[in-house]
């Protein structure tokens, strides 16, 4: 059975999956190069098809993720179109009207204000959505919306509408994480914390032999909102940068952010596995605007990483004490944290803990497909996952196309080995490997990677100012041959984090070796776990670095330039190549070399 799975809210992104195993999974953002875009994934979903080989016409079923994405999120797309500015205005045009004057406004007055602004926003399969719903009676929008949805999908692939199935948003995420897990246990605890999905922002339930049950829903946990509103506060994206605070989190003191984490308190209690909002502010934007006014940036996330953390432990350690079951999973936006999925794990009473490669809204579409397969596809069972080399690959052919239409300033060579890259990383040089598959999610795995030296904290300041210019306070992660990671790190639940979702305290004696990929405040280090069978090729390429330098990693960041989403194609490749100030790119086994010095 042929199943697409569509994700049409942040981080819109298609999946295919033949008799249960994913053949391809695509985000939105590669193809249209707008970050976290949002809303129904047209590109993508052309683009599986294409890597797939498959006809739209053998398609058997459509999962469609979530019953209620924001009614017109999909079109406006805020968390990929927004400006920090045009956030805020939505706070001061819309909210503190709605909340603080009584005005009687509703999502229509809100979509209007973005329309006048950004009339291109009406170029967008769900238009008709608009017209639809133009009269004030919003009870019957979500059933427009849904007609819509289902209408814009049958006209693009020409399925019936009795093969499109919806499911929840929150079942989606606990399949997900429940169906991606690596080590696999016989009972394990699900919860999902977000900022909200269809009906809630947390759950918790049991899952036992890929079998789930739900036990508890509430839509008052108010951490995933506080991060998205407290991201903004910092000026910075929410729905994007929510990450960069928590990097700059340990950066922090609590003698700077003492007031911070007092006031973050104040939002939720939490009582036996229960989560309570406390009804202290009508709002968290502008009330944490007031209370914050003064205070201190790293101090401000310091309070909020804190915040998470605590409340984090505490409701985890009471469901396990609840429930009695020790291997956690945890799914939604908030388990995107790493350093609270860290601080968890650190816990005595977590046996272990489980966090998806893409535990955000970025796999609402695979969770989707995999109920799916559950649910219709009776001779199969879902195929778990140990990879994420979901993509398109490039060929020998289009590279070459590129190469003589936009490389004449630079030398070719062709049939590089990689014990000649190891040795150019070994020299200083950064390089850019674009080989493979590309990954599916935020993270580049070594397919589409700018690679550098640990060893080198010159390597990091090349990156940061003339590569990528990244955030100052960010740090940078390995790739670590998972046959040493134990020296390099303490791990003594034995994790296995082959997707960089777990941060780890890194080893005394390699603090010092490899400040390249250490947490400058807090020395932690986030690892991709990598096993030979996983990825051959890169392993092997780290290997022969090992060999040179005696360190088994690597410096791995995703390839893009700030801002931009992560490169598919060769034509992206060699144009971030031009616009950057990387040394070499390496396309399949061509390598594009700007410089010559250190070869
Ligand atoms: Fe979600």
């Amino acid at each position: 059975m042929i199943i697409l799975g569509i994700c049409d809210s942040i981080d819109s992104h298609a999946c295919l999956i033949k008799d249960g195993k994913i053949i391809s999974a695509i985000s939105e953002e590669r193809m249209s190069r707008m970050k976290a875009d949002t809303g129904y994934p047209e590109k993508s979903i052309n683009r599986v098809l294409e890597v797939s080989g498959i006809k739209s016409n053998q398609i058997d079923i459509v999962a469609l993720a979530g019953y209620d994405n924001g009614l017109f999120d999909s079109i406006t797309k805020p968390a990929a179109l927004f400006t920090i500015q045009d956030w805020i205005e939505q706070n001061e045009k819309y909210w503190k009207p709605k909340l603080y004057q009584n005005k009687k406004l509703n999502e229509i007055d809100n979509f209007k204000i973005w329309l006048k602004k950004y009339p291109k926003i009406l170029n967008n399969p769900y238009k008709e959505l608009v017209k639809k719903t133009s009269n004030k009676n919003v009870k019957k929008h979500l059933n427009i919306y849904n007609e819509v949805r289902k209408k814009v999908i049958c006209k693009h692939l020409g399925v019936d509408k009795s093969q499109i199935k919806v499911f929840r948003h929150e079942t989606c995420h606990q399949y997900y994480g429940l169906f991606s897990q690596q080590q696999q246990k016989t009972k394990s605890l699900i919860l999902t914390i977000e900022g909200g999905g269809d009906d809630s922002s947390a759950t918790i339930s049991i899952g036992k032999k890929g079998n789930i049950k739900e036990v508890y829903r509430t839509n008052d946990a108010m951490i995933g909102r506080l991060y998205r509103f407290i991201t903004l506060l910092l000026g910075m994206k929410p729905g994007q940068h929510e990450y960069k605070v928590m990097g700059l989190a340990p950066h922090g003191q609590e003698y700077h952010g003492k007031k911070s984490l007092k006031h973050f308190e104040k939002f939720n209690k939490i009582s036996g596995h229960k989560i309570f909002k406390k009804t202290v502010f009508k709002d968290i934007y502008f009330s944490s605007r007031k209370e914050l006014h003064g205070e201190r940036f790293d101090g401000i996330a310091w309070g909020l990483q804190t915040c998470t953390e605590r409340f984090l432990k505490k409701w985890v350690l009471n469901c396990i004490k609840k429930f009695k079951i020790q291997d956690i999973i945890i799914s939604g936006g908030v388990a995107q944290n790493i350093k609270a999925i860290k601080y968890l794990l650190d816990q005595k009473k977590v046996k272990s803990i489980w966090s998806g490669p893409i535990s955000g809204d970025g796999s609402l579409g695979i969770g989707a497909a995999w109920l799916a397969t559950k649910k219709f596809d009776k001779k199969n069972k879902v195929k778990k996952i140990d990879h994420v080399y979901f993509g398109s690959e490039i060929s020998n052919a289009e590279i070459e196309i590129y190469i003589r239409k936009k490389c004449k300033n630079f030398k070719i060579l062709k049939n590089v080995k990689n014990k000649q890259v190891a040795q150019w990383i070994a020299n200083g040089l950064i390089v850019a490997r674009c080989k493979g598959k590309m990954e599916f999610g935020q993270r580049a795995l070594g397919n589409r990677s700018i690679l550098a030296d640990p060893r080198k904290q010159e390597s990091v300041e090349r990156i940061n100012s003339k590569i990528k210019y990244r955030d100052f306070w960010m740090p940078f992660t390995p790739s670590i041959l998972n046959e040493h990671i134990n020296k390099i790190i303490h791990n003594p639940k034995k994790i296995y984090s082959p997707f960089m979702t777990v941060a780890f305290d890194t080893r005394k004696k390699f603090i010092n070796k490899i400040p390249g990929v250490i947490h400058p405040a807090d020395k932690t280090t986030r690892p991709q776990m990598l096993k030979k069978n996983i990825n051959p090729d890169y392993h092997d390429l780290i290997k022969e670095f090992y060999k040179i330098t005696n360190i088994p990693l690597l410096l791995n960041t995703s390839f893009n330039l700030h801002g931009d989403a992560i490169v598919e194609n060769a034509d992206q490749a060699i144009n971030t190549f031009i616009k950057s100030d990387l040394d070499i790119l390496l396309l399949n086994n061509f390598a594009i070399i700007r410089r010559t010095k250190k070869e």
